[in-house]
């Protein structure tokens, strides 16, 4: 499988991956879980410079969930911290190759050095042209949806609309993915078959793939080999 196996033509426009099976990883080696989540770090940041470098427009990953805040005082620390590292390096760096950084999620609710961090990236990659990458951290997609019906009645409460005026745009326009086409492309690895409260609106209509590696092993050519079984797919977005 090699990049001239992909129909440029077909690519999906945008890709959502479930980052899972980091423990199990370590677990398998042997070693810390915290190894199995930096090395999880590492391979999303070869993912995402080759789904760069290939013309991918958008890729959002699940790094942190509302409920991953149950995991061990140590394990959330270490999440945190990788956070911060990468956003440190993406900073540092003179281009970022050109990609743009949003984050997902209740950024509010994080240490205010990390909340730094991620306006400061957010701000200096806002007019990369390159792949859009969401991070997802402190996310929920329930909490998402909910954040989004509020919002749009305090609109109702004003008497800034009527709910007449509610539709789908308007929902879709006051998640954190507003201005975004909805994922093509789902892809979990780590053997698990669910959701996880990951992107509950905007996967309505998205394909689905399992892959059976843990993420820390996931590589370019099983990115390739994702958009190659993408292409492959008759969508029908519940036509003929
Ligand atoms: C799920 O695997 C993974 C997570 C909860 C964290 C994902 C985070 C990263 C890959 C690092 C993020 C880095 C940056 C720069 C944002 P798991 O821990 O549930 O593994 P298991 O299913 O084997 O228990």
């Amino acid at each position: 499988m090699t990049i001239n196996d992909i129909d440029k033509e077909l690519m999906p426009q945008h890709i959502a991956i479930i980052m899972d099976g980091n423990r199990r990883w370590a677990k398998e080696r042997g070693v810390d879980p915290r190894l199995g989540h930096k090395e999880g770090a590492e391979t999303l940041e070869r993912i995402a410079t080759y789904a760069n470098e290939i013309g991918l427009k958008y890729m959002t990953v699940y790094a942190f969930s509302t409920e991953n805040w149950k995991r061990t005082k140590e394990e959330v620390g270490a999440l945190m911290k990788l956070l911060e590292l990468y956003l440190d390096k993406f900073l540092n760096r003179e281009s970022l190759r050109n990609i743009r950084i949003r984050l997902l999620g209740d950024v509010e609710g994080l240490n205010p050095s990390l909340r730094d961090r991620i306006y400061k990236i957010v701000e200096k990659s806002k007019d990369n042209t390159g792949l859009t990458l969401n991070i997802a951290f402190n996310y929920g997609g329930r909490d998402e949806i909910v954040k989004a019906v509020r919002k749009i009645s305090e609109r109702v409460k004003n008497d800034d609309i009527s709910i007449d005026e509610i539709d789908e745009d308007m929902v879709s326009n006051n998640l954190y993915t507003q201005g975004e086409p909805d994922p093509d492309l789902l892809i979990r690895p780590g053997g698990e078959v669910r959701i996880s409260n990951f992107l509950l609106w905007q996967l309505a209509y998205t394909e689905f793939l399992f892959v059976d590696k843990y993420w820390p092993d996931f590589s370019k050519k099983d990115l390739l080999e994702a958009i190659y079984t993408y292409e492959k797919r008759n969508r029908k977005f519940g036509g003929k």
